[in-house]
């Protein structure tokens, strides 16, 4: 079955100085105090989340939001707690997944599309839907320094879709996207979890998450603040952000 479970999670990032002198550093070695500061960005996170669930992630700037997106994908590896997770995840957070502005779309596309876990033939197999979905047809052979920052939103999602996923993470991924494109989005993230998946959107624009989503939890400094109905939550959370 497909699921995530998070138990007491604790992350945190070392904020030493990197460039600090080589001669100081080695002197704090020797005499055994090589002391790391470190800003706790998690500080013990608890949830399940049941396949067939699209939840809403929300919180201010510096939260812990892409962190724990992050953690859930695999990208970061170091933490203390338990993460569980059953299912085969992609992950689209910032948009980037290595998109080269010096290469064509289709390039871009074995690029990304293997960066995501696809093999070269499955890509080849899905180019014409990539692009299809995309709505990028006449730019097939276009260099993506030439794209707009909606059309390499688009070329993302379209490659991050079509890596079948069970669990799709999405972390402001619709900022750039026309209404059009963001409906389209939203409905093959909904048959995600028709057929069991989940789906977690880190996103600022509130509506939107009350309108698709079962869930919304809301991060604050690293805690969970509010985990519940969206309206409810995205209610209190307007409330406790308005001037
Ligand atoms: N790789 C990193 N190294 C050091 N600090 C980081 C790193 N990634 C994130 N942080 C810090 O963790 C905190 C939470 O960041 P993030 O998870 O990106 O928040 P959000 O996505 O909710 O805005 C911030 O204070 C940020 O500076
Ligand atoms: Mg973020």
């Amino acid at each position: 079955m497909i699921e995530i479970q998070i138990k007491n999670l604790y992350k945190e990032f070392d904020v030493r100085a990197k460039n600090k002198r080589l001669l100081k550093q080695m002197y704090h070695l020797i005499r055994h105090k090589f002391t790391r500061e470190t800003r706790p960005v998690l500080k013990g996170v608890s949830l399940n989340i049941k396949g067939g669930e699209i939840v809403g992630l929300i919180g201010n700037n510096g939260s812990g939001k892409s962190t724990m997106l992050r953690l859930i994908g695999g990208i970061h590896k170091r933490y203390q707690g338990e993460i569980k997770v059953e299912g085969k995840v992609t992950s689209l957070i910032g948009l980037a997944i290595g998109l080269n502005p010096r290469l064509t779309l289709i390039e871009n596309t074995y690029l990304a599309g293997s960066l995501l876990g696809m093999a070269f033939s499955e890509i080849k197999e899905k180019l014409d839907s990539i692009v299809k979905f995309a709505e990028l047809e006449e730019f097939r052979d276009t260099k993506v320094y030439q794209f707009s920052q909606g059309m390499r939103s688009r070329l993302a999602i379209s490659i991050a879709l079509h890596t079948d996923p069970e669990i799709f993470l999405g972390d402001e991924i619709f900022t750039k996207l026309d209404e059009h494109f963001k409906n389209k989005t939203l409905k093959e993230l909904e048959k995600i979890t028709l057929n069991g998946g989940i789906v977690i959107l880190v996103e600022h624009q509130l509506e939107l998450l009350e309108d698709h989503c079962k869930r919304i939890i809301w991060l604050e400094e690293g805690l969970i603040k509010r985990d519940g109905k969206p309206g409810d939550v995205a209610d209190e959370y307007e409330r406790v952000n308005e001037f």
